[in-house]
This record gives C-alpha cells, structure tokens and sequence, in this order.
C-alpha cells in the first residue's frame, strides 16, 4: 500500500489489536476497581486506542481529551508547548494518560512534567504501542499494548504525514531501499 510517496505492509491486524486492548483494559479494571480515574487521551493519534479502551473500562471514570501543541509540528520534536484542553481539576485524581505510541519519550516525559504541579494524587500511562527506544531507555510506562522495534507505522489512530489514520490495521514502513 503506498501513502504519498512511501510503501507499506501489513503489520498487525485490527484483532492483535482488539486483544491487546482487551488486556490493557482488563489490567486498568483490576487496578482501579475502586477509584474514578481521569483519562486523559493525547489527541491526535489516541483517538480512535482511547475509544476502544474505554468503551472497555467497567467502572466510574471520567474522560478528557487534550491536544499537544508543539513549537513547530514536527513529529517526535519532543518540543510541547502546553496542553489544550484539560478543564477538570487534577486535585487528587488518579489520572491515566492514554498515548497511541511512546517512541523516544519526550513528548510522554512533557506531559508528566506538565501534570505534575497540579496535585494528582496518580499518574500512570496506556500506550497501545512502545517502540524498543522507550525501553531502552527506561521510561515507565504501566500499561502496554504492543511492543515495537524502531519501524514506523501507521493506522488505527496514527498517521504518516497525516494520512492513513482511519486504517483499521496496523502498517509498517518498508525500509526505502
Ligand atoms: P515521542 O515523543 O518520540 O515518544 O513521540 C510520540 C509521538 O510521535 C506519538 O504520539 C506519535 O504522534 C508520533 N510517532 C512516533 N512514532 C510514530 C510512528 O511510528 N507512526 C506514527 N506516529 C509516530
């Protein structure tokens, strides 16, 4: 399959999906059977992980969507200048960030640094998928999906150049030869 200039392969299928979700859920179910956490998704690419997760989440919760705007748009610039959206109070909440994919972290690491000073009483993290450069880096993630190598996908929520978020497979990029 070609998106603008680049080829892609099937990778992971919209039922590795659905059942890495399902665990993912089962685990937040378990772990916050007695709270009322506060997702909060990162819009653009979680849109479509934080639908089906949630719609996987058996108990009382809230949700709110926020928007990473970054200094000059560029995927993975780690450069987040402020978060659009939150409205409800983070006082002694157990929040729960939900992210499509953490790769080098930086944009990850922003959000927690950002929600830090608002007096959450948790903050933990859902990513669908974490790339091998989060790992190797250490940075904590409770909840994942679906661990990735270093290649670049797109579908189910995440883009190339915008493109090919309604997929409901997961792709990867050939290497360009
Ligand atoms: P990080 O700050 O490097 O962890 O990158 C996080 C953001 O970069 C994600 O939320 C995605 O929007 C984007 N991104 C990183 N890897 C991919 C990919 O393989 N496909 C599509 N978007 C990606």
């Amino acid at each position: 399959m070609k998106i603008k200039d680049h080829d892609f392969k099937p990778f992971i299928t919209a039922e590795q999906i659905r059942q890495a979700v399902q665990t993912v859920a089962g685990r937040i179910n378990a772990d916050y059977k007695k709270k009322e956490p506060l997702f909060i998704p990162v819009l653009n690419g979680s849109f479509i992980f934080a639908g089906d997760l949630l719609r996987q989440i058996n108990g009382s919760c809230q949700v709110s969507f926020v928007k990473a705007s970054s200094y000059n748009g560029m995927a993975s610039s780690g450069q987040l200048k402020t978060l659009i959206g939150i409205e409800e109070s983070l006082f002694n909440r157990d929040i729960i960030i939900v992210e499509d994919i953490v790769d080098t972290g930086l944009t990850l690491q922003r959000m927690l640094d950002e929600l830090g000073s608002l007096g959450a009483r948790s903050v933990e993290v859902a990513t669908l998928l974490r790339k091998r450069t989060a790992r190797e880096k250490g940075i904590q993630v409770k909840y994942v999906g679906l661990e990735l190598e270093d290649e670049f996908v797109v579908g189910y929520g995440l883009d190339y150049e915008g493109l090919g978020r309604n997929l409901t497979d997961l792709y990867k990029a050939h290497p360009r030869a």
